[in-house]
């Protein structure tokens, strides 16, 4: 079974719901995101989760290949951004109560790409 199939297209939404939610306050990762498109921010992160644990490829259709490192490259993204980034995603995947196996899956692949979108030397 997919995490798609496990989650469902409202579970995967309330995840990035609740991810989005803490942004705006957040010190550090909040200023990186664009404050009059969080609409479409949330909506891209979704339709991208959506597409990539199996569910339908609205994202594909409408960004093209995701391109993800490149796209994340106009942000400074060190050791703090990551780990920050996966706090947020940790805490609302609490609050989500999100099951196994797709807690575990999800957590996998978050912790694999937030170190790949990282662009900044370790030592900054
Ligand atoms: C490592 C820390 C990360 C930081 C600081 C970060 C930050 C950002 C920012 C500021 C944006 C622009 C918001 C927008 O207008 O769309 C963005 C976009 C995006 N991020 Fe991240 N991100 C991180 C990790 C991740 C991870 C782990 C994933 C996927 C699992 C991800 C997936 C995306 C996607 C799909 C977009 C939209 C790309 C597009 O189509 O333009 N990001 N990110």
């Amino acid at each position: 079974m997919s995490i798609y199939e496990q989650l469902g297209e409202d579970g995967i939404h309330a995840i990035v719901a609740a991810f989005y939610k803490r942004v705006p306050s957040d010190d550090l990762l909040g200023p990186m995101y664009p404050a009059d498109d969080r609409e479409g921010a949330e909506q891209r992160l979704r339709d991208f989760l959506v597409f990539r644990f199996g569910g339908p490829e609205r994202y594909i259709e409408q960004r093209g290949h995701p391109r993800l490192r490149m796209r994340h490259l106009p942000f400074k993204i060190g050791i703090p951004e990551r780990d920050r980034w996966l706090r947020l995603m940790s805490e609302a995947m609490e609050e989500c109560d999100v099951p196994s196996p797709s807690r575990e899956e999800m957590w996998t692949l978050f912790m694999q790409v937030a170190d790949f979108m990282r662009n900044q030397p370790e030592t900054s």
